[in-house]
Order: structure tokens, then C-alpha cells, then sequence
């Protein structure tokens, strides 16, 4: 009998795969063409007048005027913050805080196709990307810190945990929904109020957010929404009403903030950059670590800070796993973020493509063997092709820079002692991944990898129950699960 192998199955993925267009409706979305900040439960002009404009990375058109909060308007939103901790929020029993939480999720989730579409218009992720992760996932959020909310005892037993009073938080343009019900949710359920700041650009599902906020009847204050830039940002940062900063950025901005609350009384969680490792070794089920490589580093773009950017294959299999995973990107699709069959949508903004530009352009100057893909990309918009450098060394910048696009760093190595030492190599420590088929190997691993969040055979997948956060300058604390508890809370 003729043995059959797997040459009879002529795959030929450097085809130009042609998909009908299937864009996601926007018809039913209802936005406002200018939006005022949230506080103490309203919608208020800022005080200065000002407003800025939030656009479309996919078409550069403008979505929506967005009010500029300055040092006074923060000030409005920390006082009524303030009023809505002392006099409601800290005084209502935990099971009724709950229910609030509890109907914020659900109303997350009935809103949820309207979420995503928003949240693809202002931040140019793919649809496929907001509806299946971004927006469940902060449902899921709420959900889970809904269920603590009147347990906390038993989340720290023999312990009385009490809130800190008013949380300033600040977050960044790639999650700015998940994030958001990152910061808000363990805020709220440990019986916190909330000034909060959503990124510049993309600033939308926060003030919807908002909206449901109002019709869920949340008390007035408790979460506010203040719109703005980096003077706003330090405007929360520095106001003496904030007890607690919770800050998701930039490892620059996390350094001047930490400078900032250096000498004061303010609790602080910092979640920052990242240059994360992901390690193939020979015995792994190659096909499926080639779409955890592409899952780790060209999803959302590469706008993760947790993204794989750094991967590092074993000699043995280098050569086949760099052919496959290139033949892998060819199939991928750039292009309009609302379309269902996008894989990587447009780059969030102008500056951020320049960044992307700029550091490709030094790998390609220090030497490393480059390869793009020749997919085709809108005129229109900002777009970054799916790039891959090869044969770069540890001093490589393009191996040591957070560039937060989907641009792969690849090593080879020879021995765990050495890939060990090699991903450690770095001044970040948020997250890798580990690929082989020995669970021995993979404790082992784990075990000496200096990062906050490790996967093994996957990459890039949440949870609201697991921790997360950084070593070294990948950030300070924990969010998420019972760890994301603990900072919204003082103990005695
Ligand atoms: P960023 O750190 O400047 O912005 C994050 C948030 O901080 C935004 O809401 C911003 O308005 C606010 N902010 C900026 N300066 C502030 C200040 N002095 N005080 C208080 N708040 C301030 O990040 P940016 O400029 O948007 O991106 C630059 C680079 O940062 C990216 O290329 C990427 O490498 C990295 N980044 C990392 C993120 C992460 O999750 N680790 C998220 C966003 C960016
Ligand atoms: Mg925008």
C-alpha cells in the first residue's frame, strides 16, 4: 500500500487570498459630534472651552469634537468624586454596590456590537479583534469583580479591608475599553470612586461607557470621565484629593509618574512597556506555535504590550519554523478595521506609524534580514505591513525597544540555559511564552524567566481571574484576580 504524505496536500498559501468584503454596519451607531466631560453623573462643558478631535485611523476622518479637561475641571471631577465617596459610595452595603457593577456588565454585553463598532472606528482594531476580545472581555471584568465586591473578607481573611477613597487612572489607546473596565471595576467593587482618563485618541468607549453608567443609575460621582492629553493626565496624577493612581502606559510616562508620587501618601499600580520572548524549542507542535507567533505579535496590530515581539526559535527547527510562519503572514489580511475578515487594522495614529517607520528603519540600517509581506494596503489611513527581522543580535535596538507594531525580533539558540539568559536580556519583564512538548521543560523555563505573565503552547489570552503586571520596567503591581484587588484597598 502506498504511504500517504503529507506532500499529496499541495497548500500554496502565497496565493492572493481574495475575500467579498464583509464590513460590519455602522448604521446603528449613535454618536454625538461633541462630547462634553462626565461629571457628578452629567455631561458638562470643560471649563476653558476647549475641545479636540478624534479621528479615524483607517480613513483620517474626524469622528467627534472631545472636550479637553484641564487642572480645573479635574478638580470639579476629584471633589465630586470625593462627595460621592463619603457620602454614598463608601456608605452603601457591598451586595448593592454590586448590583450596580452587575448591571454595567450586562449592559456591556447587550450594547456589546455597538461597543466593538466604536471601538474599531476611533482605534482602527480589527472588528473580529473588539468583538470577540476587547468587549467581552470587559464585560467579564465587571462580572468578576461584581462577584467580590461583598466577599472581600474572604479574599483576605483575618484582614479588614477598606477602600482608599477617590482612584485617579489613566489609560492608554489599545485596549481603551478592557482597560477602562480594567481600572474601573476593581475600583468600584472595593467600594472606591473613580477619575478616569481615557487616551487622546481614543477617547469614544469610555464616554459611552459613560452613557450606560447614567442608565444604570450609578450614583453621581463615582466614576468620572475627564477627557484630555498628557496635561490632564498630570493634572489627575498631581491633584492632592487622588489617593490612588493606577496608570497603563508608557514606560517614559510611568517613570515621570512615579517620580511625581515619589514622598506622597498615594498608593500606585504601574503597567508598562514590554519586549516579551517567545520561545519555540525543537519537541514543539510546530504549526500551532507558528499561529501563536502571529497571534503574539501581529494581533491588534502589535499595539500589546504583552506582544511576543521578541521570538526565539531553536536551531534545529529555525529554518522551518521562519519559512512557515512567513508563509503564514502572506495569508494575512491588512486593511478597513470594520471589515470581518481583517486580521491587523490600521495603526492608531500618525505618530504612532512614524515610531513604527523609524525603528524599522534602524533594523534595516543595523543589518538584520528583513522580510515584509506584500499584502495590499488603503491608500487612506495609517497601515504597517506584517515585518519580520531575522538574524539580529541581543544589542539589536529594533531586539531591545518596545516598538509596539507588528514587527518580529528573531533569535535562534541552542541550549535553555542560554534562551534563559537571553530573554532575561532586557529591561522589561511583563510576559512570555513557552512552546514544547515536555511539561518538564516548560516549569523549568517558567520557572527562570523574569516576567510577570508566562504562557505555555499559547500566547496573548486573558482572563479576568488571572493576575497581571510586570517586572523591572514593565511596571509596579498587579491588576487583575484577587491581586487586582489588593491595591484599591488598605488592611488592618
Ligand atoms: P503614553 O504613555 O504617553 O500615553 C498613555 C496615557 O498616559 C494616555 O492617556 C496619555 O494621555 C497619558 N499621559 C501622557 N503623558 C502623561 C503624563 N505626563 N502624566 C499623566 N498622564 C500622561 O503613550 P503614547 O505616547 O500614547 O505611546 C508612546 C509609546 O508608549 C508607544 O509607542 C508604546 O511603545 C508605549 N505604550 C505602551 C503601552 C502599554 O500598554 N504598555 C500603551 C501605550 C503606549
Ligand atoms: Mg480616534
Amino acid at each position: 500500500m502506498k504511504k500517504e504524505t503529507n506532500n499529496n496536500i499541495a497548500l500554496n498559501f502565497n496565493t492572493d487570498w481574495k475575500y467579498a468584503p464583509a464590513p460590519e454596519s455602522t448604521d446603528h451607531i449613535k454618536l454625538k459630534k461633541k462630547y462634553d466631560l462626565f461629571i457628578n453623573g452629567k455631561f458638562v462643558a470643560p471649563v476653558k472651552g476647549k475641545y479636540f478631535e478624534t479621528t479615524n485611523p483607517a480613513t483620517e476622518g474626524k469622528i467627534a469634537d472631545i472636550a479637553e479637561g484641564t487642572k480645573e475641571d479635574v478638580d470639579i471631577a476629584v471633589k465630586a468624586a470625593r462627595n460621592a465617596y463619603e457620602n454614598v459610595w463608601s456608605k452603601m452595603p457591598a451586595k448593592e454596590r454590586a448590583k450596580y457593577i452587575y448591571r454595567i456588565a450586562r449592559m456591556i454585553q447587550e450594547r456589546a456590537r455597538e461597543f466593538s463598532v466604536i471601538e474599531s472606528m476611533d482605534g482602527g482594531k480589527a472588528i473580529r479583534e473588539s468583538r470577540d476580545v476587547d468587549v467581552p472581555l470587559a464585560a467579564s471584568h465587571f462580572f468578576y469583580y461584581a462577584g467580590w465586591a461583598d466577599k472581600l473578607e474572604y479574599a483576605f481573611p483575618g484582614k479588614k479591608p477598606k477602600p482608599l477613597g477617590v482612584a485617579g487612572q489613566i489609560i492608554p489607546w489599545n485596549f481603551p475599553m478592557l482597560m477602562a473596565a480594567w481600572k474601573i471595576a476593581p475600583a468600584l467593587a472595593t467600594g472606591n470612586t473613580v477619575v478616569l482618563k481615557p487616551a487622546e485618541t481614543t477617547p469614544l468607549t469610555a464616554l459611552k461607557l459613560a452613557e450606560i453608567f447614567q442608565e444604570a443609575g450609578l450614583p453621581d460621582g463615582v466614576v468620572n470621565i475627564v477627557t484630555g492629553a498628557a496635561a490632564t493626565g498630570a493634572a489627575i496624577v498631581n491633584h492632592p484629593g487622588i489617593d490612588k493612581v493606577a496608570f497603563t502606559g508608557s514606560t517614559d510616562v510611568g517613570k515621570i509618574i512615579q517620580k511625581a508620587l515619589a514622598g506622597t501618601n498615594k498608593k500606585y499600580t504601574l503597567e508598562l512597556g514590554g519586549k516579551a520572548a517567545n520561545i519555540i524549542f525543537e519537541d514543539a507542535p510546530i504549526d500551532q506555535a507558528v499561529e501563536g507567533i502571529v497571534n503574539g505579535i501581529f494581533f491588534n496590530q502589535g499595539h500589546v504590550c504583552c506582544a511576543g515581539s521578541r521570538l526565539f526559535v531553536q536551531e534545529g527547527v529555525a529554518d522551518m519554523v521562519i519559512r512557515k510562519l512567513k508563509d503564514r503572514m502572506e495569508t494575512l489580511i491588512v486593511g478597513d478595521p470594520l471589515d470581518k475578515n481583517t486580521d491587523i487594522g490600521a495603526i492608531n495614529s500618525k505618530e504612532q506609524l512614524k515610531k513604527i517607520e523609524s525603528l524599522v528603519q534602524i533594523g534595516i540600517n543595523e543589518g538584520g534580514d528583513y522580510y515584509q509581506t506584500s499584502c495590499s494596503i488603503p491608500s487612506k489611513g495609517y497601515w504597517f505591513r506584517p515585518t519580520i527581522f531575522s538574524g539580529v543580535s541581543q544589542s539589536s535596538r529594533i531586539v531591545q525597544e518596545e516598538i509596539f507594531g507588528p514587527v518580529l525580533a528573531i533569535q535562534t539558540f541552542r541550549t535553555t540555559d542560554e534562551v534563559v539568559e537571553k530573554a532575561n536580556n532586557t529591561a522589561y519583564g511583563l510576559s512570555a511564552g513557552v512552546w514544547t512538548d515536555k511539561g518538564s521543560k516548560i516549569f523549568k523555563v517558567t520557572s527562570q524567566l523574569r516576567a510577570g505573565v508566562i504562557w505555555a503552547n499559547t500566547y496573548n489570552k486573558f482572563d479576568p481571574t488571572s493576575p497581571f503586571g510586570g517586572y523591572k520596567e514593565s511596571g509596579v503591581g498587579r491588576e487583575g484576580g484577587l491581586h487586582g484587588l489588593s491595591p484599591y484597598l488598605k488592611m488592618n
